[in-house]
């Protein structure tokens, strides 16, 4: 019987619409599924979105929507991208499914009745953006995860017994050595559980937006237990159907997790006890890889410095995007993003690197052979290059499967691409296309071997970059007249399995070679995003610190809507004036903004939200002797990109002609997020 493996990505927020954060996760998970499957496993490939929670219903607030409408729209926009991307997953899960429900309520019934929740009362911090129960701060004070204010809760919740299973949770990490990958995390996770657990608080009654609690509705569950149960819900648990139970038990537990570093705990503390707790078994591992930065800072929507998948996906394809991030960076450590790295690493690997050999390889064999792969000479007349590169290839396989089988994407990339480079080099060595103008026997059977090599080697390399691109690599081995490449058992693969005399597919090029202009394209089609419009270009030009108020103009709503003649030319109304919204705010964080001299960026707790604000004031103060000082923002002004980061707010200070910026701030002390008027 085949082996199983059940592989899942975390279940996204519907908080934001998708970017390539998200789709990182996604992307590897597809490679490692795709690569499963060719190997003959039979593989089950879970993603979804995670729908509960106070920041959902917030953000359908916000949004002016009802929570299901809202959950509904960008829940589809993340299926809608997974499909256009080609990913493979054979199931998308929503918390807000009926299927998911009801399995999970079971689940909270089983943990209930094995004795491990009781009924107690929360008392303390919680941090909606992280849907994180904060121990050891008061009130007021900041998240320890992103630094944002935190809410005080006192309510009657349901508690799970998580200090019992302290000990079991360290037998198992020891147990099981790859249960946490890789083993930075491994240790953060030990020494997190050494240092002692709390029971955790497993419902919330202040709000109504999540599953609730059996025999008790005026609960909702925990966000994060609901959403860490999708895990078993969409394989079947809790379900009455045979074919739901069956499913279960086939693919259960999962043999990979693959989450970013940012939920570790969640699903290396949390999870594990709440499995045991059910009795059930625990997944095989869980791999928390790093994050995509954007000029520096980790990608998010609260930073606004997101890239969207889908202008990448206009540009240069699906499979440029999944080769440069699994190429580029180091799986299980942060890498950089940037448009510039994504064109060089298009252009160098995949343009000029693997769709050239295919298309020298390929273009010569139908020139030269009426597109049938030739014959080598007998082993006796062939040269040292040749059998090097055979030689070669067979380490390459080898090397692969094991860098692969490690999740170490970019090594895996690199090996193969080795000898991408040696089959160039061993072409131009060789000079096929001066051979091809000779018809004697000795030079017609150079020829043949050299062509044969190159096809055999450019085989290779296509079958084990198929996980990583399949979209080209499917085309090339169609090329090579190979038929279906989902259908070849990568297991098998060695050298000197192409047949001579395969007929050739149709031979076009994979990789058009991308110019400067597709830089310039995704940057604008970047920057043209609603809620994001660019100061890209004049990034100085009005950064969000202003001078003197005075010269600020009413907005040009106000003035429009107010009849002509009722004040005076030059002048505003009151009116005009209180839609400003001043407030004061504290700076927690500020920081250079690499490339631009004049700017930081700066969070500011506004006392209800701590906000990413990008002011000019770079050459007037040093960054950390800002932190702690109290500021006036204009709190109401639309958000704008200033050097790709999202600036909400305005810092106030006075602007000296020919001087440096002067920051407005008070004699007397004013409580954080009061209101100037
Ligand atoms: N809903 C929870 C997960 C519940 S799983 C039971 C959640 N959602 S999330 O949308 O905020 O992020 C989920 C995952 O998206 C991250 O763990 C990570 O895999 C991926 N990423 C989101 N932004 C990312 C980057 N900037 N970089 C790398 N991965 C990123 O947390």
């Amino acid at each position: 019987m085949n082996k199983k493996f059940y592989i899942t990505t975390p279940i996204y927020y519907v908080n934001a619409r998708p970017h390539i954060g998200h789709a990182y996760t996604t992307i590897a998970c597809d490679a490692i599924a795709r690569r499963q499957r060719m190997l003959g496993a039979d593989t089950y490939f879970l993603t979804g979105t995670d729908e509960h929670g106070q920041k959902i219903e917030r953000a359908a607030q916000a949004a002016g929507k009802t929570p299901q409408q809202f959950t509904d729209e960008v829940s589809a926009q993340f299926r809608a991208l997974w499909a256009r991307m080609g990913i493979t997953n054979d199931d998308f899960i929503r918390t807000t499914e009926e299927r998911h429900i009801k399995r999970m309520q079971e689940l909270f019934r089983r943990i209930r009745d094995n004795g491990h929740i009781y009924k107690g009362t929360y008392t303390g911090q919680y941090c909606v953006f992280d849907e994180l129960y904060v121990d050891a701060v008061g009130p007021g004070a900041p998240c320890p995860e992103c630094g944002r204010p935190t809410e005080t809760v006192k309510e009657e919740n349901y508690f799970f017994r998580l200090s019992a299973f302290q000990d079991k949770l360290l037998q198992l990490y020891t147990e099981q050595p790859d249960f946490i990958r890789p083993e930075t995390r491994r240790n953060e996770v030990m020494s997190f559980v050494r240092s002692g657990l709390r029971d955790q608080s497993i419902s919330r009654s202040t709000f109504s937006w999540g599953i609730p609690v059996p025999d008790d509705p005026k609960h909702v569950i925990y966000v994060w237990l609901d959403a860490l149960a999708n895990y078993i819900t969409a394989i079947g648990y809790g379900s009455s159907h045979k074919g739901a139970q069956e499913a279960f038990r086939k693919y259960w537990p999962a043999d990979l997790h693959m989450i970013g570093k940012e939920i570790v705990r969640f699903h290396c503390v949390y999870w594990p006890a709440f499995l045991m707790a059910a009795g059930l078994p625990q997944p095989k591992s869980i791999m928390a890889h790093g994050w995509l930065l954007f000029e520096e800072s980790k990608m998010s929507k609260s930073r606004g410095n997101i890239v969207r998948t889908e202008t990448i996906l206009d540009v240069l394809g699906a499979d440029a995007l999944r080769y440069f991030l699994l190429r580029e960076v180091v799986f299980g450590q942060d890498g950089s993003f940037s448009f510039d790295a994504l064109v060089q690493r298009y252009n160098a690997d995949l343009a000029n690197g693997l769709g050239n050999l295919a298309s020298r390889t390929l273009t010569m064999i139908a020139r030269y052979f009426r597109g049938e792969v030739p014959y080598p000479s007998a082993a006796i007349s062939q040269k040292a290059g040749d059998s090097a590169i055979a030689e070669s290839a067979r380490k390459v396989i080898a090397e692969c499967s094991t860098l692969f089988e490690q999740y170490q994407f970019s090594r895996a990339l690199e090996v193969a691409w080795g000898l991408v480079a040696a089959v160039d080099k061993y072409i131009v060595d060789n000079e096929p296309w001066a051979l091809g103008e000779k018809q004697d026997e000795e030079s017609r059977s150079r020829l043949g071997t050299i062509l044969y090599t190159s096809a055999e080697a450019l085989r290779i390399v296509t079958a084990l970059a198929h996980p990583v691109i399949p979209d080209a690599t499917s085309r090339i081995w169609a090329q090579l007249g190979l038929g279906d490449i989902r259908k070849f058992p990568l297991s098998e693969l060695k050298w000197g399995q192409l047949q001579l005399g395969t007929k050739l597919g149709n031979v076009e090029p994979v990789f058009p070679r991308a110019d400067k202009s597709a830089i310039e394209r995704m940057q604008k089609m970047e920057e043209q995003q609603p809620g994001g419009p660019t100061t890209e270009a004049q990034p100085d030009a009005a950064p969000h610190a202003m001078a003197t108020l005075p010269e600020a103009k009413p907005a040009p709503a106000a003035s429009a809507a107010k009849p002509a003649g009722t004040v005076p030319d030059g002048k505003i109304s009151i009116d005009d004036f209180a839609r400003v919204e001043l407030r004061v705010g504290e700076v927690k964080a500020a920081e250079k903004v690499k490339g631009a001299d004049k700017l930081l960026r700066l969070e500011v707790d506004l006392g209800t939200e701590v906000r990413q604000i990008v002011a000019g004031i770079a050459e007037s103060y040093a960054p950390e002797l800002l932190v702690g000082r109290k500021v006036v923002i204009v709190a109401n002004l639309a958000p704008r990109k200033l050097r790709g980061l999202e600036s909400n707010g305005m810092i106030v200070a006075a602007s000296p002609d020919g001087g440096k910026p002067v920051l407005a701030g008070f004699l007397e002390d004013v409580p954080v997020g009061t209101r100037l008027k």
